[in-house]
């Protein structure tokens, strides 16, 4: 959460900060700021509430030439979204840009005895203290920062520059994400890679016990308590500067949405050798995945009902405990692992810090680590004792798509994998399983063309408050996942429920004002699902049908239907998932609002 961005060079710093804080507006979306030094080696800061935008028409009135500067959007942790609370920080020396959280920022106040503040945030008190230590160490920037570093605690990715150091930007991380590249016009830092692909391909991580120091000419980083020059690896991007861009669609959601049968292709084919499942390039060999006997997925969100649909549809298979867990919830547990359990963290931005905190969690009690994540290098994969990339491409829209079927589909392979060591699956079975697998761009794109009804669909919800998803079994997962979307960027408050359970209480909010999706894509439990669509409408509830194409019901039965391809209904939440996206999608954008940044969100979520 937070983006960050910086830059020292020799062009103009303004329009880098401002493109960078554009890309990074994904990470938090309330407030903006940024700060600079100007031709006279002076600090202006300038700050505003509110998307990149509104601080683009700050920066454009302000007339100053800058080539270094550091900018922030925020995503509110610690006090309101107000102007004094927006980002940079300065105290005297210091100007501080964070993301994160300084856990003991309550204790600093009172130890280092600070009277006053302009904000509320933690980040000012860091940028206090480190000013006393500048100045106590007679504006040292390694000591002072070195001493910061061992007196705050907590989560953190901070950008420094001293009021009286120009051309220098000074960094540190705590798990909190950075990355950084020096190219023939300047060194830039980021929060993430869409900040620096405009740019150049090379880039380097800054390490987590590192000061790392920025000059138009080169990045250094010293180890922060022998403050020693250290060693850094220069990794390779492989992502263009388009997949970062919209290319022509309305929406990052839209795009990413239509970019899912390219990226299930772009996850499944690195893995697959003579037509089967192979993971010897990431170094677990087959002997290790057959003798795991309880598999634990620990996710959020929505890397959460990945794991739930491949939870349903491998339990029964692998008949060996498989569970999803909520990550926020698993890390305070005391999970039972083995040396035979395998713990799958899943994840996009490969920083969500409650999946980290559960992976170090299961790590520590000697489960293996295989990581299911997107993002290249990110902290979740380079924890891991192995990492299946799913290869998506960057996923910039903060409701997730094209990420949750790669997941499901790494899923898939990596389970369908270990059931077949296992010989639980038949060579034939599994290449069955694969072939339908491989079958499903095809049957996505087809899916996406056919959106006519879902747009009638959108219109008809946009004037509604309420929402009710609901599916048996791998169904009712894809009401779950279906229903985040909707509410996520919609706003309509929707909640999903396995079609039995409505009787058990939820029925008593049915009226004719509650529309109800329903999914149904499992031929053995179909006629049930049909029995539950039609106890809701005998309660006038309005009937929005996802159903597969091939199955029998009442032509009445729905206000709308929309058909999905007959595929086995393991892989039905393939074209499911995609419905139900642009249904959020067209619902959203009929009610006018911001498709790619909703309310109170941001797309990685690092903090607690
Ligand atoms: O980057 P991650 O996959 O770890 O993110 C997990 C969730 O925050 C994410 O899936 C979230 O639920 C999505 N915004 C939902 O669309």
């Amino acid at each position: 959460m937070c983006g960050i961005i910086g830059y020292t060079g020799s062009i103009n710093a303004k329009k880098i900060l401002l493109d960078g804080l554009s890309s990074l507006e994904y990470r938090g979306y309330d407030s903006a700021g940024v700060c600079f030094f100007n031709n006279k080696n002076n600090i202006e800061v300038i700050k505003s509430v509110g998307k990149v935008d509104n601080l683009k028409k700050l920066v454009e009135k302000n007339n100053s030439y800058t080539t270094c500067g550091m900018g922030h959007t925020r995503w509110a942790t610690h006090g309101n979204v107000t102007n004094e609370n927006a980002h940079p920080h300065s105290c005297s020396y210091v100007n501080i840009i964070h993301n994160g959280i300084i856990e003991n920022y309550l204790s600093l106040i009172e130890e280092y005895n600070i009277k006053e503040r302009k904000s509320d945030t933690d980040t000012e008190v860091a940028a206090i203290v480190l000013n006393k230590f500048y100045e106590e160490t007679n504006h040292d920037p390694l000591i002072s920062i070195s001493k910061l570093m061992n007196t705050i605690k907590g989560t953190y990715a901070i950008c420094i520059m001293f009021s009286d150091r120009p051309n220098e930007i000074f960094a540190i991380r705590k798990l909190n994400p950075l990355v950084a590249t020096t190219t023939n016009i300047g060194s830039i830092i980021a929060s993430d890679l869409t900040g620096i692909i405009p740019y150049s391909k090379n880039y380097i991580l800054p390490p987590e016990n590192s000061i790392v120091k920025l000059t138009p000419y080169d990045i250094r980083a010293y180890e922060y308590i022998t403050l020693e020059r250290m060693e850094l690896q220069i990794l390779q991007l492989n992502w263009s500067v388009d997949s970062a861009m919209k290319n022509g669609y309305p929406h990052y959601m839209l795009k990413e949405i239509n970019e899912q049968p390219q990226a299930l292709t772009n996850t499944i084919i690195p893995y697959i050798k003579n037509n089967i499942p192979d993971f010897s390039d990431i170094g677990i060999d087959d002997e290790c995945l057959k003798s795991i006997d309880n598999i634990q997925i620990i996710a959020c969100g929505t890397a959460r009902h990945a794991g739930l649909v491949a939870c349903s549809v491998f339990t029964p298979i692998l008949k060996i405990p498989v569970n999803t867990f909520v990550a926020s919830e698993y890390r305070y547990t005391e999970p039972y692992i083995t040396e035979h359990t395998l713990v799958i963290p899943v994840s996009q931005s490969g920083e969500t810090i409650d999946t980290l905190a559960s992976l170090t969690l299961a790590k520590n009690l000697g489960a293996k680590i295989l990581s299911i994540v997107n993002v290249k290098s990110s902290t979740i994969a380079r924890s891991s004792d192995y990492c299946i990339y799913t290869n998506a491409g960057p996923e910039i829209a903060v409701a997730s798509t094209k990420a949750y079927t790669v997941q499901i589909a790494a899923l898939y392979l990596l389970l369908s994998k270990i059931a077949y060591l296992k010989n639980k699956m038949s060579l034939e079975e599994l290449k069955d399983f694969i072939n339908t697998l491989n079958a499903m761009p095809e049957v996505i794109k087809e899916t996406i063309s056919n959106d006519s009804v879902i747009k009638e669909v959108a219109k008809f919800l946009k004037f509604k408050n309420d929402c009710f998803y609901i599916g048996r079994l791998q169904d009712y997962i894809s009401s779950l996942e279906g229903a985040l979307k909707l509410k996520e960027i919609s706003y309509i408050h929707t909640d999903a429920y396995a079609a039995g359970e409505l009787k058990h209480g939820t029925i008593a909010l049915i009226t004719h004002d509650m529309p109800v999706i329903a999914i149904d894509t499992n031929e053995n439990i179909s006629s049930k699902l049909l029995s539950n669509v039609e106890e809701v409408k005998a309660r006038e509830a309005t009937i929005i049908l996802i159903i597969n194409e091939n199955f029998k019901y009442k032509k009445d039965i729905a206000k709308h239907i929309i058909p999905i391809k007959n595929v086995d209904y393991r892989f039905a939440v393939f074209p499911v998932s995609v419905v139900t996206q642009l249904i959020a999608y067209y619902t959203s954008t009929e009610r006018g609002l911001d498709v790619d940044k909703p309310r109170n969100l941001a797309k990685s979520v690092t903090v607690e």
